[in-house]
């Protein structure tokens, strides 16, 4: 089997860890109360391949809450949060978020996640978790201290860059079927290979997935995203048959089909090479998020037109309609990160289209206009959308990007219309004529934003003021006396009051 792994085990970082101040307070309160302490999973893992762990948990063979608490005492530590439903405790010291659990065996019931707990040992505990490479637990014993407790081949599993069950995949994945995504999202994160005795339990067991909620589904969905590159993980979501259970959009993105010898890319692989190259350009997450949905909606606008092959009109607007049932489905936020999100999708073709014409001023102020902030991110986007096999092709794309970019630059330091804010209000138009909140209002600004993006009049008011009254007069309103200059701006910020 080949091993990506990029990492090198090295038992050696082990030793240094047990003299730090949390673990001679561990050893020594597993030393006062004769009880078996260890540190466990994540931790140690990533301690043995030198990646970076903020959260350190500890598995005591007795009661998990009250040990913490003694520990914490001995540290001096902050406040110790107790869940006593899940015979937890935990607390901060320092920047390590410390938690403590009693030692269990467990055994789930099939509809739920909640698991009926009974005391047990280390090996009852190592045996009822994920995956061999989380199993790996250090002693805090007497004896044994800074010893590795391996009882399922997890470092042999890390130095080959393993993903394997401790237990029959069908009983690992049934305790929590999250599990199956976690082997995806810790293959494409650590570059490890999934065993094939396990990816097969996947594929059988994805339906199970459905008893997982949104929210458990998506945090796993995202560190997959948050990846280097996140293809691996799709297609390995797809091949284990996990995307169709809670992101059928993106699987109707599949294939490639053909009609007189005509045919269109696949978009499913065209989205996931988008979204890495995305992934070498920037770590937002939610730029991340609109690679993945730029094209979403090409299979429900799919089109074969006699004498021009496969269209897909629409598919950016119809596309960021979808943004946000897809975000409530998958309890993502509904706030700012998905409007953005939307905004990239309804924009993504928009520079393509500047560089196909002659780029001019007003085109450029009006993506300006509507990208606002944004822009820079919908560039990388587009940028990265450039996946043409052809080399001269894809060469001559990027130098009209370029084009594009500087022509933005030129327009934004001359015009300001960035964060576009309308130099005449509607309380300036109210004033001016004397009218109530009405149509003529919102006609009239549009006449003057039209004016500023297509170079007609510049950005300020002065021009836009004249404009007003010119095109009010032409829509039957009289301005009153008085009024043929600008009157000082009106601030519409509300003042805050003081408490
Ligand atoms: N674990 C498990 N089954 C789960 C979740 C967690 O067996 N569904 C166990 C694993 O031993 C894991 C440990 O609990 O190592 C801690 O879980 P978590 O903090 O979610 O994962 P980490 O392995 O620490 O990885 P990361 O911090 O990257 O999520």
């Amino acid at each position: 089997m080949q091993n990506t792994s990029t990492y090198t085990v090295d038992p050696a970082r082990l030793e240094g860890v047990v003299g730090t101040p949390l673990f001679v307070a561990v050893a020594a309160e597993a030393a006062a109360r004769n009880i078996a302490a260890f540190a466990i999973g994540g931790f140690v893992r990533d301690l043995l391949i030198g990646r970076p762990c903020k959260d350190i948990d500890f598995v005591v063979e007795g009661d998990g809450i009250a040990f913490a608490e003694s520990v914490a005492k001995r540290l001096s530590a902050g406040h110790v949060h107790v869940f006593k439903n899940f015979g937890t405790a935990m607390f901060m010291f320092g920047e390590d978020q410390v938690e403590f659990v009693g030692a269990r065996k467990e055994s789930y019931s099939r509809d739920s996640r909640k698991p009926a707990v009974e005391p047990g040992t280390i090996k009852d505990d190592q045996e009822r978790r994920d995956f061999t490479i989380n199993t790996l637990a250090i002693s805090l014993n007497a004896g044994s201290l800074g010893a590795l407790v391996d009882a399922f081949g997890g470092i042999l599993d890390l130095d080959r860059g393993l993903i394997r069950t401790p237990l029959d995949p069908d009983i690992t994945f049934s305790d929590d079927p999250l599990r199956m995504m976690r082997a995806i999202r810790f293959a494409t994160q650590l570059g490890f290979v999934i065993d094939p005795p396990t990816f097969d339990a996947i594929k059988r067991n994805a339906a199970r997935l459905d008893i997982i909620s949104a929210e458990r589904i998506h945090t796993e969905l995202n560190k997959i995203i948050a990846t280097r590159k996140p293809s691996i993980g799709f297609n390995l979501l797809m091949e284990g048959d996990l995307l169709p259970r809670f992101f059928p959009e993106f699987v109707e993105l599949q294939g490639a089909e053909e009609k007189h010898g005509i045919g269109h890319k696949d978009n499913f692989h065209h989205t996931l090479q988008v979204l890495d190259n995305v992934c070498e350009k920037s770590d937002d997450l939610w730029l991340r998020w609109g690679a993945i949905l730029h094209d979403i909606a090409k299979p429900r606008t799919k089109r074969f037109e006699e004498g021009h092959g496969w269209t897909f009109h629409g598919h950016e607007d119809k596309g960021a309609r979808m943004v946000p049932a897809i975000f409530r489905r998958l309890k993502l936020p509904q706030d700012d990160q998905m409007r953005f999100v939307k905004k990239l999708v309804a924009l993504h073709l928009r520079p393509i289209a500047l560089t196909k014409v002659e780029v001019t001023d007003s085109a450029v102020r009006r993506l300006l206009f509507d990208a606002g902030d944004d822009i820079d991110a919908l560039m990388i986007l587009c940028r990265a959308d450039i996946t043409s096999k052809n080399e001269r092709k894809k060469d001559r794309y990027l130098r009209n990007y370029d084009l594009v970019i500087r022509k933005l630059k030129e327009v934004e330091e001359k015009d300001r219309v960035r964060n576009f804010q309308p130099p005449i209000t509607g309380q300036d138009i109210m004033l001016a004529f004397g009218i109530e909140p009405c149509k003529l209002i919102g006609d009239i600004k549009a006449v003057i934003k039209e004016a500023i993006i297509e170079g007609e009049i510049n950005n300020d008011r002065e021009q836009a003021w004249k404009l007003m009254l010119k095109t009010g007069k032409e829509l039957g309103s009289i301005p009153l006396k008085g009024m043929e200059t600008p009157v000082p701006v009106i601030s519409t910020e509300t003042e805050e009051l003081p408490e």
